[in-house]
């Protein structure tokens, strides 16, 4: 029966999930690499800010062809990040701050290094051949099928000495494992096993709709909607080799090793339409606690798009199943460089208030925004498969202070600074009251000191103009509206007659406590909280 069955106020419901990126948030051993000790250092900030938990993508030993989602031993970590005992202070120095720590578990593939890949590629009746995804050429002695690897080229790479090509959905570097073998999912729950009893309190699961591919290797259809200037692997509709009716056994097996731990968190990265998305809730509830949705990263910017999403995800969702937000991450456009910063103020009102656990991008909190990335210091390797599609430009050092390398490191770091690191920075604007970070902490703040925010209900509000959207949150006789001015024009908004309200909460700062009578003037790209009083 159900993994999901619990309290309204578990913490990953109540709670909001901050990532770090750690190569970038903060270095401690003076090579210009993020690592372990570095985020311990900073918890007291992540503590601060006021959320729940952090959520750090991979710090496994890899090659980093992939920046760490190319995992070759899934039970240690990589010296460039630290030790387990790093490790293992972190997670008590978080735990000591009441912060959950949350991993990043990448099961569809491996890195070309893992021990598993060498046997697996020894030879063809090796025991562990059968752990990844081998087929024989096509007559032509081309790839087997026509799928392709989502970092551009084909996806199956030929193994001249063993004469077939082996899967991989990424980079070549990183082959995809056989989750119909038994024997994987056993591996791979032990690996779960070992995270879970060093005190993890839960995964993030990489790619999980990929998990599963179709039996036949059927050839994916065209994707008649392909536009010229998107990634190759649009080409295609993916249906035959991602997102198979299978996948949902496998993430209940993986629910059911979570399970005995009492209140861990599985979150399933999917980047799939809404109606499939959900379906990742599994058909009792059994499956990913949180399907990562990341339809804010995808819908157009207006008030009238946003609010139909906001609806429609209200109406999707399964009975029980929780929801959650996503503004950006590691492998996205930042959020104030697709929108603009006036705009991502308005996002960060959004991200915190609607229904559903919050998920924040680190940095976004400081407003950080596309950082260019000049040719000779490229990273990424998608960039390189294909200009224009990296990852870099968002990947770029938290700041932290206006001193060397922001705080950062004291060596240049992998990738550089934003332009304007000597202002844009924690220390000059955790105590500015009109800053971004000031706008995050109290929004975060508020989260904590109203549970109608957090797991209140949620009614949209119809104000009738079309670049404002409102909406209540509600919760044991507490009613908070939201609203949100999209656009660069001023409104005038008439409340409800007879009622009284009170700011919580203004983009612009200063307004916080004022008695509302009459109308309320929300100012271009303004977004306020109002608590019914
Ligand atoms: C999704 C991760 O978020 C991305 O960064 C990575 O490159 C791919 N999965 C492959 O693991």
């Amino acid at each position: 029966m159900s993994g999901t069955v619990c309290s309204p106020t578990v913490w990953w419901r109540s709670g909001t999930v901050y990532q770090v990126y750690p190569r970038s948030f903060q270095d401690s051993n003076g090579d210009g690499i993020g690592d372990l000790r570095g985020i311990t250092r900073r918890l007291d900030y992540i503590a601060w800010l006021g959320v729940d938990a952090v959520w750090i993508s991979p710090i496994y030993p890899s090659p980093m062809a992939d920046f760490g989602y190319d995992v070759a031993d899934y039970c240690g970590i990589d010296p460039i990040f630290g030790t387990l005992d790093d490790f293992d202070e972190l997670v008590a120095e978080a735990h000591r701050r009441r912060l959950k720590v949350i991993l990043d578990f990448v099961p569809n593939h491996s890195s070309i290094a893992h021990p598993w890949f060498t046997e697996a590629r020894a030879s063809r009746n090796n025991a562990r051949r059968d752990w990844y995804i081998w087929r024989d050429p096509a007559p032509d002695g081309g790839p087997p099928n026509n799928w392709l690897s989502n970092f551009g080229g084909p996806a199956w790479t030929l193994d001249e000495a063993t004469g077939q090509y082996y899967y991989h959905a990424f980079l070549r570097e990183q082959p995809d494992l056989n989750w119909r073998n038994p024997a994987v999912r056993a591996a791979m729950h032990d690996v779960l096993r070992f995270w879970l009893e060093r005190g993890v309190d839960g995964f993030r699961v990489d790619v999980i709709w990929h998990l599963i591919k179709d039996e036949g290797f059927r050839d994916n259809p065209e994707n008649p909607d392909f536009l010229p200037h998107q990634p190759e692997i649009n080409r295609f509709a993916q249906v035959y080799s991602a997102d198979r009716p299978e996948v949902f056994d496998v993430i209940a097996e993986m629910r059911r090793v979570l399970a005995p731990y009492g209140d861990r968190v599985l979150i399933g990265e999917i980047y799939l339409p809404m109606e499939r998305l959900v379906a990742y809730y599994g058909p009792d509830l059994d499956c990913a606690d949180l399907p990562f949705n990341f339809q804010l990263i995808q819908t157009p910017w207006r008030a009238d798009a946003v609010a139909d999403l906001v609806e429609n995800y209200e109406a999707a969702l399964p009975p029980g199943g929780w929801p959650n937000w996503v503004l950006g991450n590691h492998d996205q456009p930042r959020i104030a460089a697709r929108i603009g910063l006036p705009q991502a103020r308005i996002a960060a009102i959004l991200l915190l208030t609607l229904r559903g656990t919050p998920t924040l991008y680190y940095g976004d909190e400081i407003g950080l925004d596309h950082v260019s990335i000049p040719p000779d210091r490229v990273q990424d390797p998608w960039e390189r498969n294909e200009p224009g599609h990296g990852r870099d430009p968002e990947r770029t050092p938290m700041q932290w202070d206006d001193g060397p390398y922001a705080g950062f490191s004291t060596v240049e770091p992998w990738l550089p600074l934003s332009a304007d690191a000597v202002s844009r920075n924690v220390e000059e604007m955790r105590d500015a009251a009109d800053s971004i970070l000031t706008l995050y902490r109290r929004l975060l703040g508020l989260r904590r000191e109203h549970a109608s925010l957090s797991v209140g209900s949620y009614r949209t509000v119809p104000l009738g103009v079309d670049e404002v959207f409102a909406y209540e949150r509600f919760e044991d006789g507490t009613t908070i509206r939201v609203i949100l001015n999209f656009g660069e024009a001023a409104h005038r908004l008439p409340l409800p007659e007879g009622t009284g309200w009170t700011v919580l909460l203004s983009s612009r700062a200063g307004q916080a406590g004022t008695r509302l009578r009459g109308d309320l003037v929300l100012e271009p790209s303004e977004g306020v909280l109002l608590l019914l009083s």
